[in-house]
């Protein structure tokens, strides 16, 4: 079937476009817009309610400095948005609340208490890889989406592990629903387990979780409405399931594909920290998330004007190779690593230690107990790549069978 060209798709960039789930042809077209200017302009922003579409930053130089400006590139949505959203979000607040947020959030995702987990990660990371570790066959797409959901309903958030995979699929829905009705519908249905879930726990004992946190949390003297407990504790559902899974899943995937790549990791596991530095800016990476300009500003050559949307692409930025030698290579030990992967400024990624130790984790135990994997012959890999948030869905796999774990 014919497809637009690269220069066809950088003069109107939709994500939601099934030629992207060819991942090269996506970053072909990142080139051709890098190239053509800092700024492209799109109809189709993924996230972004503005009308008249919006600004899309592809350089790693503009996109930083959109980061850092959040007084010009404001974090809280047009007023159309705004009556979208239900409660205040760490996300779309601008500082100085938005800095109060993180100060009640932050000691929940500190180094320390991220260490401390270890244990209960790898734990449940075996127990995924034990369901087929004996067949000698199996999805790591499996390990990939369910460990981090686990991980962090049961040690973090404070939600029952049975209610993972409804969430995984009304998150998924949500952004990447077929119609508008659709993805309304599974925001709706997300926010409405969620509120159930933290209602529930109004009138129970105290917990040490964040359902407690954000129920028991004062900003400036005050308790947070519960529409902002349950929004924030929503966006941690989106943000912790569905950004990690698909990380992971990529890297799963890459080295199935790279069996001497694999190998190398295997004999230096030293080198898996790293890795994962560079899984996330060669494709673990959002596509896009929105600003609004609140005050004239000019920047890379561009005027921007009050009311504007500006998207900042921090996977595109990623490959930018004005700032990453051999950009489009995943080069395991990349040492100069300044990737935007988790963002910049004010809103820089509050789980971001939580993310790495799960990768890391998923990855030391499959390469340890499944170290020979490779793609299974019979079945394809399926990737979903039309999305702010891009992995695959299946990657079956052939190993030589191995023993259940002590888990
Ligand atoms: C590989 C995995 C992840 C990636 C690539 C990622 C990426 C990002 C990025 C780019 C931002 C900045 C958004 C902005 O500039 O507006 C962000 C913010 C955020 N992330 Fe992550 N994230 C990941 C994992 C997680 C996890 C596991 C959690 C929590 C469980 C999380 C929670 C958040 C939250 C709450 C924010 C908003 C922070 C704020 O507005 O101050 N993320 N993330």
């Amino acid at each position: 079937m014919s497809r637009k060209t690269a220069e066809e798709h950088a003069d109107n960039w939709d994500l939601r476009d099934q030629d992207f789930n060819d991942n090269d042809f996506l970053y072909a077209v990142y080139d051709v817009m890098r190239q053509k200017s800092a700024f492209a302009h799109t109809e189709h922003p993924f996230l972004s309610a503005t009308p008249g579409g919006a600004w899309v930053a592809v350089r790693y130089a503009e996109c930083y400095r959109i980061l850092q400006d959040w007084e010009h590139f404001s974090s809280n949505p047009t007023p159309e948005g705004a009556e979208q959203l239900a409660g205040d979000l760490v996300i779309t607040l601008d500082p100085p609340r938005q800095q109060k947020f993180r100060k009640v959030l932050n000691p929940y995702f500190s180094p320390a208490r991220m260490r401390s987990l270890q244990p209960q990660i790898r734990a449940e990371t075996d127990r995924l890889i034990d369901d087929f570790v004996q067949a000698g066959r199996g999805d790591l797409a499996q390990v990939a989406w369910r460990q981090p959901g686990i991980v962090f309903f049961k040690y973090l958030l404070g939600m029952p592990t049975d209610d993972v995979p409804l969430c995984i699929e009304l998150t998924d829905t949500a952004l990447n629903g077929e119609t508008e009705e659709a993805r309304m519908g599974a925001w709706g249905g997300l926010y409405q387990h969620i509120h159930d879930a933290v209602t529930a726990r109004t009138s129970g004992s105290a917990r040490d979780d964040m359902i407690d946190v954000l129920l028991t949390a004062e900003i400036d003297g005050e308790r947070l409405p519960l529409a902002d407990v349950v929004s924030n504790a929503m966006l941690l559902v989106q943000a912790g399931l569905e950004t990690t899974a698909n990380a992971m899943s990529f890297a799963f995937h890459y080295l199935a594909c790279h069996p001497a790549e694999r190998d190398r990791l295997i004999d230096e596991p030293d080198l898996v920290p790293r890795a994962v530095e560079e899984f996330i800016r060669f494709a673990g990476s959002i596509h896009g998330i929105p600003r609004t300009v609140a005050g004239e500003v000019e920047l890379g050559g561009q005027v921007f004007c009050p009311g504007e949307s500006v998207l900042v692409n921090y996977a595109a930025a990623n490959r930018d190779p004005d700032v990453f030698a051999d950009a489009d290579r995943c080069v395991l030990d990349r040492r100069e690593n300044r990737h935007l992967g988790f963002g910049a400024g004010v809103h820089r990624c509050l789980g971001s230690n939580l993310a790495r130790l799960e990768f890391q984790i998923g990855l030391k135990q499959v390469l340890a107990r499944m170290p020979d994997y490779t793609l299974a012959p019979d079945a394809e890999a399926v990737f979903h790549g039309s999305s702010v948030t891009r992995g695959f869905r299946s990657i079956p796999v052939v190993f030589n069978p191995g023993q259940r774990s002590a888990a």
